[in-house]
């Protein structure tokens, strides 16, 4: 299974980090290695809405050049993506949801003529400060998303009170097996 993580936190050593490091552990113990892929440091800004990808399918998905071009060709040759954030005021973090935005370019949502991201199985994990409920309007845009461009979700983890050492210990391991089997 060809699966691509794309890390939205800030902090390579945070607990979204761990939790990232924690989902590779168990993915490579299946068999499967996965493509990790950090945002934060990538120049990718948000959608310009410059219509052109809903007109046409574009050569390069896209009329804006940054680093959002690796990311679709990634996208693109992976089977399963699983879309990995810490929860900033209640949302998910801005190149995380940037990288989102610009996913529009892979399907003409007028009449689904091109949709490049059906089929696509899609996961969300995230890690925040408080209870899991503050990750629920994150967690409902990626699904809602996936129902829209006929994706496949497949599931979250919520790592509440995160703290990195708590889930390099192997704290929330039966969680993430579980979400791991499920993928
Ligand atoms: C700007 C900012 C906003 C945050 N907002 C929330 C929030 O709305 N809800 C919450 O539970 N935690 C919030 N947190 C805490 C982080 O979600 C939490 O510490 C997370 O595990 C950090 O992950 P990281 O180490 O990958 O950055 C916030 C942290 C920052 C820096």
């Amino acid at each position: 299974m060809r699966t691509l993580i794309l890390n939205g936190s800030p902090r390579k050593e945070g607990n979204t980090s761990a939790l990232v490091d924690k989902i590779v552990e168990k993915l490579r113990a299946g068999g499967i290695e996965p493509t990790v892929v950090s945002l934060y440091d990538k120049d990718i800004k948000g959608c310009c809405n410059c219509g052109a990808c809903q007109k046409a399918v574009l050569k390069d998905h896209c009329t804006m050049k940054d680093d959002m071009a690796r990311v679709y060709e990634e996208f693109l040759y992976a089977e399963t993506v699983i879309l990995a954030s810490p929860i900033y005021m209640w949302q998910m973090t801005p190149c995380a949801l940037a990288v989102l935005n610009r996913l529009h370019a892979l399907c003409q949502a007028g009449d689904f003529s091109y949709n490049a991201m059906k089929g696509k199985r899609m996961a969300f994990v995230s890690t925040m400060g408080d209870g899991v409920e503050c990750a629920d309007s994150a967690v409902t845009g990626v699904m809602d998303m996936c129902d829209y461009f006929k994706m496949d979700y497949r599931g979250t983890v919520r790592i509440p009170c995160a703290k990195r050492d708590d889930i390099l210990s192997g704290k929330y391991d039966e969680t993430i097996d579980s979400f791991v089997s499920k993928l």
